[in-house]
């Protein structure tokens, strides 16, 4: 079963597409975690998309179809793929679908995650990973359980994304606003569409996208 978390920065797509591998293996596609590790790489791909992600803008489309497409040809994901934070735009939507189909494979749903503007500055100015194990954490949602010590792996080399700050946050807002949320338009049309609160606690909304997908299994 494939399917897309839709939503803008912050919502929790990352946080829901882990409790998915966690509890039903699927396998996560996140084009933000692609995107990133090339840059760590210093890939000229990195290289060149460095600036437009700290900026909060898009990446162009080939860049990113040609990351899910790589993915999509190469990996075996038996419990089925979760797109997360791809596709962002009418093109994307229709280079999915396409190569899904190349690959003799559909979409089953399509979540959007819906939260307001004003909750997103917290959770996206609150928020830090583990650089060892990549567990991610929130400064009140989610702190470690022994402060300063990763829960997962007990390291404790915390870091913050460049990208994760108020300035950044506007321009990411309006390019979901923008480019994104004709999506929702567009999986709705195709009849793919299920909307879950985002606002609620981690736990409830991880319920609710499990109901969301029992509607299609
Ligand atoms: P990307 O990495 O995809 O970032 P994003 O879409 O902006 O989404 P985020 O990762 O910020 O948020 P999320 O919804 O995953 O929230 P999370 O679960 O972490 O993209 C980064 C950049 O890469 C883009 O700006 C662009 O430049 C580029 N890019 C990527 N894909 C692209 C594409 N397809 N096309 C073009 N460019 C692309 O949660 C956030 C925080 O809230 C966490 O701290 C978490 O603990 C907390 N939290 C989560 N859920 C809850 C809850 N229910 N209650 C309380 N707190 C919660």
């Amino acid at each position: 079963m494939n399917i897309i978390l839709l939503g803008p920065p912050g919502a929790g797509k990352g946080t829901q597409a882990k409790k998915l591998v966690d509890s039903r293996g699927m396998v996560q596609l996140s084009t933000g975690d692609m995107l990133r590790a090339a840059r760590t790489s210093g890939t000229e791909m990195g290289k060149k998309v460095a600036a437009i992600m700290d900026a909060g803008q898009l990446v162009t489309d080939e860049i990113v179809i040609g990351l899910i497409e790589e993915q999509l040809t190469s990996t075996r994901a038996p419990g089925g793929f979760i797109f997360d934070g791809f596709p962002r735009t009418l093109a994307q939507a229709d280079a999915l679908g396409e190569l899904l189909a190349r690959v003799g494979q559909n979409l089953a749903t399509v979540i959007e995650m819906r939260v307001d503007d004003a909750a997103l500055v917290d959770r996206i100015t609150g928020r830090y990973t583990c650089g060892d194990c990549g567990e991610g954490y929130h400064d009140t949602a989610k702190p470690p359980a022994k402060a300063g010590i990763c829960d997962n792996c007990g390291g404790g080399n915390f870091k913050r994304r460049a990208d994760d700050n108020e300035d950044s946050l506007k321009i990411r807002l309006m390019a979901y606003y923008k480019e994104t949320s004709p999506l929702i338009g567009y999986y709705y049309a195709k009849g793919l569409l299920q909307v879950v609160d985002g606002l609620a606690s981690m736990d409830e909304v991880a319920a609710a996208i499990g109901g969301a997908l029992e509607n299609v299994d």
